[in-house]
């Protein structure tokens, strides 16, 4: 089955055996025929955050399971159960249209809600871990149903329990999250200020926030049904203190947030356009125009032509900054 369709980079990759799994019943059945076969299982949601490098031995499953459930409510709370196969953006628009708040801020990001928790998904000065409740898994050996509170998912910046201590060992089938009636407005990262001016918006609302966003992202990220990507390529790198002020004071126009333990984390993105690589293209794989820090695949591409801009670009920032470029998304 060709997978081409089924990642936002729209690399050319096959899987061996392919199922969509609709009910957890049906995906525990997937699960149990793989482990008869000794079959491997990857798990595919929306492919907005995979680069195929290869085709696919043993079973893809891809995620359906749906659903939105508003299962307890406090006085400052709602809990919603959602599927893990639900559009993220779709879960964002019902969020708008309920008056839920804490999600506005993520608004448009590509993907399903199963894969939210996997990175630890953020934009705009907002990471799912602050609305984060819990997460039910199947465990892939046992077939177990094995809960995970918001502590026990360690989430970090673009990070979770899942990318390391247990990669490949669980697959996520619904998370719930838990909104704030009253809303909490998040209005200080990036042009989210000048934009909401441009709308003239007087008075703040989640509406407005999400808005802003929109316009924001569709205004520099490209979108992949017109040029094939993941968004960011890599990470925002985070450096000492001490490394920052030598930076500073040979490129002064360098872009660095300070993190709450005090190291600085740069703009990748500026880093790469230094080195005279932003809109940099060979074949059909290349830095995105707009956005540095995003690859992209301007039709044909294979993953490993991908993956020579990847190395391209950290030996540029490597030699030119000393700063080592994590790639952010998955490589399979
Ligand atoms: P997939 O790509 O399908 O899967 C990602 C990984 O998670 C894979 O390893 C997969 O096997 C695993 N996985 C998926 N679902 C499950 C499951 N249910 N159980 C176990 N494992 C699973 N990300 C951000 O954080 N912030 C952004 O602002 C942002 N902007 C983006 C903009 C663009 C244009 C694009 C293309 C991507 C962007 N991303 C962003 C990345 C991406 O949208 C997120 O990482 C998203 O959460 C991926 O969801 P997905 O369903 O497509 O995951
Ligand atoms: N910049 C440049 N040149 C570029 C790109 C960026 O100079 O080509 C500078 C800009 O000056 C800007 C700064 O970098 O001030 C930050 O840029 P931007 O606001 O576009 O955000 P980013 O750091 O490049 C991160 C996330 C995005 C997320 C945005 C908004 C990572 C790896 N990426 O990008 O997430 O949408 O912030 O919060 O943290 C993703 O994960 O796929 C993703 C798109």
């Amino acid at each position: 089955v060709s997978l081409k369709s089924r990642n936002t980079f729209g690399i050319s990759a096959y899987a061996q055996y392919f199922t969509v799994a609709d009910s957890v019943d049906v995906l525990r059945e997937g699960m149990a025929w793989a482990l008869k076969q000794d079959a491997n299982v990857l798990i595919v949601g929306g492919g907005s955050n995979m680069l195929f490098t290869n085709d696919v031995q043993g079973l893809v499953i891809q995620n359906g399971l749906k659903g939105i459930e508003k299962i307890a409510e406090d006085e400052d709370f709602i809990y919603l159960k959602v599927g893990a196969g639900v559009v993220w953006h779709q879960l964002v628009l019902y969020c708008l249209e309920h008056n839920y708040a804490g999600i506005e801020n993520l608004a448009l990001i590509p993907g399903l809600v199963g894969a939210s928790p996997m990175q630890n998904i953020g934009a705009y000065g907002v990471e799912i871990k602050e609305v984060f409740h819990e997460l039910t898994t199947v465990h892939r050996k046992t077939l177990e149903e094995i809960t995970f509170s918001n502590a026990a998912c360690e989430f970090g910046y673009r990070e979770s329990v899942f990318k390391h201590k247990f990669k490949n060992q669980f697959v996520i089938t619904d998370v719930t999250y838990k909104l704030r009636k009253e809303p909490q407005y998040h209005i200080e990262y990036g042009a989210i200020k000048q934009e909401l001016e441009k709308a003239n918006v007087n008075e703040l609302s989640i509406q407005a926030i999400a808005n802003a966003v929109i316009a924001i992202r569709t205004s520099k990220l490209p979108d992949p049904k017109q040029i094939g990507n993941a968004g960011s390529f890599f990470k925002n790198p985070s450096v000492s203190k001490e490394k920052f002020q030598n930076l500073k004071e040979a490129f002064p126009e360098i872009v660095a947030y300070e993190n709450p333990d005090h190291t600085m984390k740069l703009a990748a993105g500026w880093l790469i356009e230094q080195c005279g690589l932003k809109g940099y293209r060979k074949g059909d794989a290349g830095v995105h125009a707009k956005q540095a820090l995003v690859l992209v695949n301007y039709g044909d591409a294979r993953g490993s032509d991908i993956l020579e801009v990847c190395k391209l670009v950290q030996d540029a920032v490597l030699q030119r900054f000393s700063v080592e470029l994590l790639p952010e998304v998955n490589i399979l």
